[in-house]
């Protein structure tokens, strides 16, 4: 694995470094997400724990988000992406993409998935495309799992 990977323009960074995180922040985004809006706490720390992740920070704020479920050979699934509202449509979410995109230990895999509701094109700009044979694909969906119901 190589170290901690970060990246820089203007005063903003992506860091992959685990310890800037800002949980409250991530929590509070998630509120205002429609995927992830009762995701527990301990269910969000969790998963960050278990990732690979990506900060986008304005100096020492943490404005984005971006977390890669990654066996870092073969496959990687991309999820919780996220720019603040203040911050949008300034092109961090797309150096976001290109910033996962271009993690040393993320190359070479045979694939890579995401789920999106109306994001697609973003995602294109960087190489995504629909399911190409969505009848090969199952998937076990609870979408209530994260709040601890069924
Ligand atoms: C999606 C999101 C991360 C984009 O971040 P951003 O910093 O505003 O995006 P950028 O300024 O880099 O530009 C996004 C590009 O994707 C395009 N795009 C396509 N669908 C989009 C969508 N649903 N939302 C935002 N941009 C979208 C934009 O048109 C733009 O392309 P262009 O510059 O060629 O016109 C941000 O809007 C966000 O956090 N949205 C709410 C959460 C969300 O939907 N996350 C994605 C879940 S899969």
């Amino acid at each position: 694995m190589h170290k901690i990977f970060a990246t820089h323009r203007d005063q903003f960074t992506i860091s992959a470094d685990p310890s800037r995180l800002d949980v409250d922040t991530i929590c509070d985004f998630f509120t205002r997400s429609y995927w992830a809006k009762g995701r527990l706490r301990e269910r969000t720390e969790r998963a960050l724990a278990n990732s690979l992740v990506f900060g986008v920070y304005d100096g020492e704020k943490q404005i984005g988000l971006a977390r890669v479920v990654t066996d870092y050979a073969v496959f990687a699934y991309l999820c919780d992406v996220f720019i603040h509202e203040d911050y949008r449509a300034h092109g961090l979410g797309k150096w976001l993409i290109e910033t996962v995109h271009s993690h040393p230990d993320l190359q070479g895999l045979r694939r890579w998935t995401l789920a999106t509701r109306d994001a697609h094109g973003l995602y294109k700009q960087f190489g995504w495309d629909s399911l190409g044979n969505s009848e090969h694909w199952m998937e076990i969906f609870r979408p209530f799992a994260e709040e601890g119901r069924d």
